[in-house]
């Protein structure tokens, strides 16, 4: 019998735009709005915890409208992992949203940290968190999310799957932010098949073997297929 292939998935912004979430980088995207020195770093959250809070805040409930809702690529990936066996198929993904989970997916990284939850910076206990939080409450309580100069988290395990990985897919995510972006050389490294599906060609897009180009919705389903 055919060995199962092991396969990781690294996913970004792009395969949630079209369930309602921004990207970062795009026109109109998150960032161009905000100045991540301020919404993004830990020294930005020292100066002003209640803005930051305010931003995450913003977020959470954007996430949490009934509108926003997994799309067919994140169903894919969750049906690829129900064929595949979980042991076989890791989403590392750069995304705080929780729409991989809403859509059936188990074996997931977030990365970045997660948006629906909430850490406390004397004890590192983390709390599932629903609701906006008011640093005046709680000023032990800050975002679970990895803000720039922040370790990104589970990163052994990460590097661990990628390493015996055969095939590395990349979604959505535009190369701009490591150690995220520097996946795909050690996968290449590995003799693990590369493979970017995106709206457009990411930074790293020379260092994949296969490029599909257009948007997750219909590329991720159709590319998907071939392994179910
Ligand atoms: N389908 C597929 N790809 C899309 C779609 C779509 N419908 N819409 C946009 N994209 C692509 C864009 O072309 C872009 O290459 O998704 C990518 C999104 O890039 P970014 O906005 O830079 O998001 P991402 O790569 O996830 O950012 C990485 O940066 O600010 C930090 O922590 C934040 O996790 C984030 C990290």
């Amino acid at each position: 019998m055919l060995k199962t292939p092991k396969i990781v998935i690294l996913t970004g912004a792009g395969i949630s735009a079209e369930s309602g979430l921004s990207t970062f980088r795009a026109q109109n995207g998150l960032w161009e709005g905000y100045d991540v020195n301020d919404v993004a770093t830990y020294e930005g959250y020292m100066r002003n915890p209640v803005a930051v809070h305010d931003f995450y805040n913003m977020l959470r409930r954007k996430l949490q409208n009934p509108e926003v809702k997994p799309n067919t690529a994140h169903f894919a990936l969750a049906q690829l992992e129900q064929k595949l066996g979980s042991d076989n198929v890791l989403i590392v993904t750069q995304n705080v949203d929780n729409l991989h989970e809403q859509a059936g997916s188990k074996n997931i990284i977030h990365m970045h940290g997660e948006l629906l939850k909430v850490r406390n910076e004397k004890t590192g206990q983390i709390i599932d968190s629903y609701y906006d939080v008011n640093y005046h409450e709680n000023k032990l309580i800050r975002p679970h999310i990895v803000w720039f100069g922040e370790i990104p988290l589970q990163m052994e395990e990460i590097y661990n799957a990628i390493s015996q990985a055969d095939y590395f897919i990349s979604i959505g995510t535009s190369g701009n932010v490591y150690p995220a972006a520097g996946f795909v050389q050690i996968a290449n490294q590995v003799g693990a098949k590369t493979i970017e599906l995106n709206l457009e060609p990411s930074l790293g897009k020379n260092l994949f073997q296969t490029k599909i180009y257009g948007p997750a919705s219909k590329v991720v389903p159709e590319f998907i297929e071939k392994f179910i």
